[in-house]
């Protein structure tokens, strides 16, 4: 898939941004700054929703991975559904303009709240600000198009509160089809050990409970391996898995015509780490080409692949101290910016916004090799020794003032910031062409103090005093 500098290049030593050099962003909106190409958005978009066409696949963006309405609107205009996994998810999605019918909502954990929401504008936690955030007629809007289930628990609770209002619930099961998706820990979900999902023995079973239930309607299955998924193989182990299971529960008399594959689709953090999401297309069109002739519908739920190499990060170097063996460069982004290397390990290339000619980096690599580069780590200013941004690199020389990119950003980078050790949540810029729009601005600290400004005593009686 696309790699971290596709998008963001260097240009007579400058990082730009389509046409954009970065730093006048930085200098424009400070720092640490999330900086997204509109362009790369649509291409990877478009590139996925190609590879998968001889499918007629639906592309339902996965808005945890950024989850700007800006975003949501620009992947709209595209086309795109979107995929959420909580009650506010499902807001922005709908304020980004997209059709109740077009959004499927998934989760593990999803409240009674989340799921009346999901069914009936008007028990939206928004109702009654709605209009006021350019969301139109939301007393109006219907159920949302799919919802996928991951416990015989949530379907009863769906099936009790549809009906209470009224309507009926679509939904697909998600199953656990216990295949190993070889990536984090953390981000493994298809195991039988994992929360996820329910066991492949279970589905038939649940089929048939829910068959005569009239407020919700069991259209088919769902499966979400892991994320980022680096080999074909374990979604091509995925599909046959779900498919056996489709064959079982036709043969009970069951219809299944929603097949949903769920996320984790490839993309590169260092150039060529995935193989492309053309590759893996071709190895699954054939094992499902002839079930969508008969009218089977897929699902895709596509976000890392969208977004993390369309978007930078920004950070300006606050200070830089000098060790024995390396230094560290301390920069005014940490893990309360961009949580993945602390998090998972995770590697991003990150290298200085401009450079002289003999050290634009010729690839995005672990170990880039060009004269004169300085061990170092950068790090941030958190009071954590988990609070790094790139450890063990080897940089061109940098100094206090200095802008430091950090590659591949733009998917879990802002969703998953956090106000730690009480910083403001980080600015986002979208890049089009030659224009650069704040598409968010900077939190302001005002806004983090806002709800301690008035401590409610909430006056409980002690059963115990006289
Ligand atoms: N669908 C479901 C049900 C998911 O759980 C996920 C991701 C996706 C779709 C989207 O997966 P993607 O296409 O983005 O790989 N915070 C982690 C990733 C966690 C992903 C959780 N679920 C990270 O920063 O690597």
């Amino acid at each position: 898939m696309t790699q971290p500098l596709d998008a963001f290049n260097y240009r007579d030593g400058v990082l730009h941004a389509g046409e954009v050099p970065v730093s006048e962003i930085a200098d424009t909106v400070g720092t640490p700054t999330f900086v997204y190409s509109a362009d790369a958005i649509r291409s990877s978009y478009r590139r996925i929703e190609r590879a998968f066409s001889p499918l007629g696949a639906h592309l339902h963006y996965a808005v945890k991975a950024s989850s700007n309405l800006h975003i949501l609107r620009l992947l709209h205009e595209q086309g795109a559904g979107m995929d959420v996994v909580s009650g506010g998810e499902l807001e922005r999605a709908w304020l980004a303009g997209t059709p109740m019918q077009e959004i499927v909502f998934a989760g593990v954990g999803k409240t009674e709240a989340e799921q009346r929401a999901a069914l009936d504008g008007r028990q939206s936690p928004l109702v009654d600000d709605a209009e006021r955030l350019g969301g139109k007629n939301i007393e109006e809007r219907g159920p949302v198009g799919l919802f996928n289930v991951e416990s015989e628990s949530e379907l009863e609770v769906l099936a009790r509160v549809a009906a209470e209002l009224g309507v009926v619930a679509r939904a697909c099961l998600r199953v656990n089809p216990d295949v190993d998706a070889r990536t984090h820990e953390y981000t493994t979900t298809g195991l039988e050990e994992n929360k996820f999902g329910v066991a492949v023995a279970r589905v038939p079973e649940i089929f048939g409970a829910f068959r005569d239930v009239s407020s919700i309607e069991l259209v088919g299955l769902h499966v979400h391996i892991g994320s980022p998924v680096r080999e074909i193989e374990p979604y091509q182990s995925a599909v046959r898995v779900l498919l056996q299971l489709i064959d079982t529960l036709e043969g009970a008399g069951h219809e299944v015509s929603v097949l949903d594959l769920g996320g984790g689709w490839p993309m590169s953090y260092v150039d060529g780490e995935s193989p492309e999401i053309e590759t893996f297309a071709e190895t699954l069109i054939p094992l499902l080409k002839e079930r969508t002739q008969n009218g089977l519908q897929i699902v895709l739920e596509p976000g890392r692949s969208i977004l993390a190499n369309s978007g930078v990060l920004l950070t300006r170097v606050q200070h830089v101290k000098k060790g024995r063996q390396k230094s560290f460069v301390i920069c005014d982004a940490g893990m309360h910016t961009l949580i993945r290397p602390a998090f998972y390990q995770a590697f991003h290339f990150a290298w200085p916004a401009q450079v002289e000619a003999s050290h634009v980096p010729p690839s995005a690599a672990e170990h880039i090799d060009l004269p004169d580069l300085q061990p170092c780590d950068v790090v941030g200013p958190i009071c954590e020794t988990g609070d790094f941004l790139a450890r063990g690199r080897d940089l061109p020389p940098v100094k206090r003032g200095d802008l430091i990119a950090i590659f591949s950003a733009g998917a879990y980078g802002m969703s998953m910031s956090s106000n730690y050790n009480d910083h403001g949540r980080s600015a986002e810029v979208l890049v089009d062409g030659k224009r650069a729009t704040v598409i968010n601005e900077r939190q302001k600290l005002a806004s983090l103090l806002e709800t301690e400004m008035a401590p409610r005593e909430l006056g409980f009686k002690s059963v115990l005093s006289s």
